[in-house]
């Protein structure tokens, strides 16, 4: 069946990133940078990888920045124009999308995801799309997280919540999806239901929503009368959940890895992950880190 293409990409970059004070206080979390680039161009690579032609922004107070990025810097083109750093210049204009293919809008107010995704419903316009979560990056060897899923849209339509699986004893800090096992596929199943941050033990499984989505427009509607939900914050999963009454959900395990970047924990480790991913740094690095683990191990052994 024929499905209809998603050729737009929503990022809700309007959060105030209370976990990562002091160092988001007047930059933005999505700026901070993972090996060589802001978070959110690795966000936004992840996206054209997977065919994304128009980019979306819902940015807040103190986020012009991200605007910036995504644009040119004419007085730096010269002076590595005239310094002869022709490399330099081929980056910026690899990582640059087209003239156009951006568009920004405000959320003026931090109300909540649910919210944000709202505020980008002039410029979806009647056309599913896809939702990339800024913070959260990740990691595949093969396609794409965003490419995978697609894939897996072409196939069975509707709405694709990208999953992750994790040890039950983390599942209480996720949303969980609850599927139906079907046979035929072992990394794409109907979504059944979806629980925010279930008590330990009773996780309807170790699938964990992870930021990536593809939706039907129709969810603005439901996000349009949405009450404030947990944190009196306007909450994406109760408009998901209000959506799986007419529509389906399909789950897709993605073949990878998120990295959680809005938590220092995270935002350390994916360094560290993209580093030892890195042609030109991974053996060097390796080498300082192997450095550092040792002299932990000697260190603890001390003590
Ligand atoms: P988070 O809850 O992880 O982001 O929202 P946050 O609110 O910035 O983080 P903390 O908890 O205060 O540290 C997930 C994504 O949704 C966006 C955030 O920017 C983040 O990318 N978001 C969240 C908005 O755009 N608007 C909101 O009102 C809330």
């Amino acid at each position: 069946m024929n499905h209809r293409p998603i050729r737009k990409a929503v990022f809700p970059v309007a959060g105030l990133g209370t976990r990562f004070l002091p160092a988001t206080k007047a930059m933005p979390k999505e700026m901070l940078t993972i090996v060589d680039r802001p978070i959110i161009q690795h966000v936004v690579d992840e996206a054209r990888e997977a065919g994304i032609e128009h980019f979306i922004f819902v940015t807040g107070r103190n986020k012009g920045v991200i605007e910036d990025h995504f644009d040119r810097q004419a007085e730096l083109e010269n002076i590595l124009r005239a310094k002869g750093k022709h490399d330099e210049i081929a980056l910026l204009e690899e990582l640059l999308p087209g003239p156009g293919q951006t568009s920004f809008t405000r959320q003026q107010e931090p109300k909540g995801l649910g919210h944000a995704v709202w505020c980008a419903r002039e410029l979806v316009g009647n056309e599913p799309f896809a939702l990339l979560l800024p913070d959260m990056l990740t990691q595949t060897r093969g396609d794409s997280c965003l490419k995978q899923m697609i894939t897996g849209y072409n196939e069975n339509g509707g709405n694709i919540i990208g999953v992750e699986e994790v040890s039950s004893e983390e599942t209480d800090q996720y949303g969980v999806v609850s599927i139906e096992k079907t046979k035929t596929d072992e990394n794409c199943w109907p979504i059944t239901g979806m629980v925010e941050k279930p008590k330990a033990g009773t996780a309807p499984s170790n699938l964990i929503i992870m930021g990536r989505y593809i939706l039907q427009p129709e969810i603005f509607s439901i996000l349009k009368d949405q009450r404030e939900g947990a944190g009196n914050e306007i909450q994406l999963t109760d408009a998901m959940h209000s959506l799986m009454e007419v529509q389906d959900f399909h789950a897709i395990k993605y073949d990878g890895m998120s990295f959680d970047c809005g938590s220092r924990v995270g935002f350390l480790t994916a360094n560290v992950a993209l580093a030892l991913a890195h042609p030109a740094l991974r053996n060097e690095f390796a080498a300082e880190l192997r450095k550092l683990l040792e002299d932990l191990t000697h260190r603890s052994k001390k003590d």
